[in-house]
């Protein structure tokens, strides 16, 4: 799949998610098999650019290629200014979110709250396609409510102003996370335009990948809530898509090894004190299921560990405390 001059290694994207796909993750699942990452977005509001928060966001160190950070907001002119600064700050694509339903960012009308105005939706995306030279590409739901699923209207207009990616998530801005993904709205999208169309939403295996895939006739998926605790997902589907046979679950030796450095990195980023109290809900995601054995203690325990020498240690503990096999792999 190609944005603008970057081409994919693969149609497989890691989905933004707030507080969760910081430059560790998102490195960790492009190792594991993303194709590309989207970054958590940073504030178009210029009073939080000076945030050591909004810093770390927009750090972009190391990472590979390419580098696409996503805004939003509700204003054209200061969408605009807040690509510049991303674009003038290392990104290479600018992702714009209509996709986001979170009340923080609704109540200022942003994120999917803006599919309901779809003459502020088409002055945004013209303002910020205007103000980079770097490919701009949209997130959006499938509408505003299931009686107005504009998902292909606003997909058009996008298409029109230059956008050259969009990326939809198969469900409307009322539903919230209740409910399943739809992705017949996505395939009347993606029949509608010419443009790359990638499919989201309840994404969690090799072989609901492959079914969206083909339902949708999208051009790729994007997997966020199945990646947390398991960004190996990445290289399951990667295989699956292209041999029709799925990879064998890690074992817990390479689970411990993906976890430790991912941790490591987090150390690394956030500083210890903060790394070790980000890391706790990745360890929380990382061992629940999978056949693991004394989870729930566990992480009872390691929230309390204030260290990352603490917290690496007993998650060797916890790891060599482990006898079986993964249940995928035992089944
Ligand atoms: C914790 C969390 C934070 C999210 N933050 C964002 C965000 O900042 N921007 C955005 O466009 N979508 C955000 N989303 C939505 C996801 O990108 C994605 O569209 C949604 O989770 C559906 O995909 P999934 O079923 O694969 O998780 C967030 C989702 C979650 C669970």
């Amino acid at each position: 799949m190609r944005i603008g001059p970057y081409l994919l290694k693969n149609n497989l994207l890691v989905a933004p998610m707030a507080g969760v796909t910081d430059r560790p993750f998102r490195q960790l699942c492009k190792k594991l098999g993303a194709g590309m990452a989207v970054s958590e977005m940073v504030a178009s509001n210029s009073l939080l650019w000076g945030s050591e928060k909004t810093r770390r966001r927009a750090n972009h160190e190391g990472e590979t290629e390419p580098k696409s950070v996503q805004i939003a907001g509700a204003d054209p002119a200061i969408m605009a200014d807040a690509a510049r600064f991303n674009v003038d700050n290392g990104a290479q694509i600018i992702d714009i979110n209509m996709g986001c339903p979170a009340k923080k960012i609704c109540n200022v009308m942003a994120g999917s709250a803006l599919l309901k105005d779809e003459p502020l939706v088409t002055r945004i995306l013209e303002a910020v396609v205007a103000a980079v030279d770097v490919p701009v590409t949209l997130k959006i739901r499938t509408g505003w409510d299931r009686a107005h699923r504009n998902g292909i209207e606003i997909a058009r207009r996008a298409e029109d102003i230059g956008v050259q990616l969009l990326a939809v998530h198969g469900r409307t801005r009322a539903d919230a996370y209740l409910g399943e993904a739809e992705y017949d709205t996505i395939a009347a999208i993606k029949a509608a335009v010419k443009i790359p169309v990638v499919a989201n939403g309840d994404i969690d295996s090799p072989e609901k990948a492959r079914q969206v895939l083909d339902h949708t006739g999208a051009d790729g998926v994007m997997i966020g809530r199945a990646a947390q605790g398991r960004p190996w997902i990445f290289r399951e589907i990667a295989h699956y898509l292209a041999t029709g046979e799925r990879l064998a679950e890690p074992g817990f030796d390479e689970i411990r090894a993906i976890l430790l450095g991912h941790l490591h990195n987090l150390y690394e980023f956030y500083g210890g004190h903060l790394g070790v109290r980000v890391a706790r809900k990745h360890i929380a995601w990382y061992t629940k299921g999978k056949g693991l054995v004394g989870g729930g203690a566990f992480r009872h325990a390691v929230n309390r560990v204030e260290t990352p020498a603490g917290q690496t240690a007993m998650i060797d503990e916890f790891f060599a405390a482990q006898t079986g096999c993964p249940r995928e792999i035992a089944a």
